[in-house]
């Protein structure tokens, strides 16, 4: 059995830090784990009068999470929040009411900034809204990451190796949380 994960990163930018460090993760993941991560640049902005006719973006998007046993958030933090594409593609994916992706799916949340504080107060919002969409998620470690020269290796890694063995240690977390609290 593989435990298949949604990876939602939240930012757009080519050369992202989040989406270096989530295809970072995908290389610590667990042999029976599989990351994937999903477009979100097509999005539509979220309108209610599209509840019941959803574009085939956001269908898609709702697929790809119903289809896994849990959700990795890889976020920036912008304007101590976190960035407006990925509350767009929460609010297009846990809608019409009752019919969210979400719930029930095991989340970890993780995070990599230019700033010191590495995404905190992004990732506290987003533990507020995540317990609103019924999601259980991982508390701790918590990992608040800050870039800096050589962070990630040449290799596409994490080059830095005592972040390398952080990162690890939680994505170990988070492949038991995903055991515990997936139904498969
Ligand atoms: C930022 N940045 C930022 N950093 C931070 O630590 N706290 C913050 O509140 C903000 N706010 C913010 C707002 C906006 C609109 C932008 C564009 C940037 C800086 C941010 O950490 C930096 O741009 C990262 O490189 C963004 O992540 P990606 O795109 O590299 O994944």
């Amino acid at each position: 059995n593989t435990y298949r994960i949604a990876v939602l990163v939240g930012s757009l930018r080519r050369d992202s830090f989040n989406k270096q460090l989530a295809n970072a993760l995908a290389k610590l993941a667990p042999p029976d784990f599989s990351l994937q991560q999903c477009a979100l640049n097509d999005l539509p902005l979220y309108n209610q009068d599209d509840d019941a006719n959803q574009a085939e973006p956001v269908r898609r998007l709702k697929s790809e999470i119903s289809n896994a046993q849990g959700v990795i958030f890889v976020t920036p933090e912008y304007n101590r929040s976190i960035p407006g594409m990925l509350k767009n593609a929460i609010d297009n994916a846990s809608r019409p009411y009752g019919q969210s992706a979400f719930a029930g799916k095991p989340a970890g949340i993780i995070g990599i900034s230019v700033g010191a504080i590495g995404t905190a107060i992004a990732q506290q919002h987003l533990r507020g809204i995540l317990g609103y969409l019924d999601m259980p998620t991982l508390g701790q470690p918590e990992v608040f990451l800050q870039n800096k020269e050589g962070f990630f290796g040449a290799d596409g890694g994490i080059g830095n190796e005592s972040s390398r063995k952080f990162v690890q240690g939680w994505m170990d977390k988070y492949a038991a949380w995903v055991r515990q609290h997936a139904k498969m």
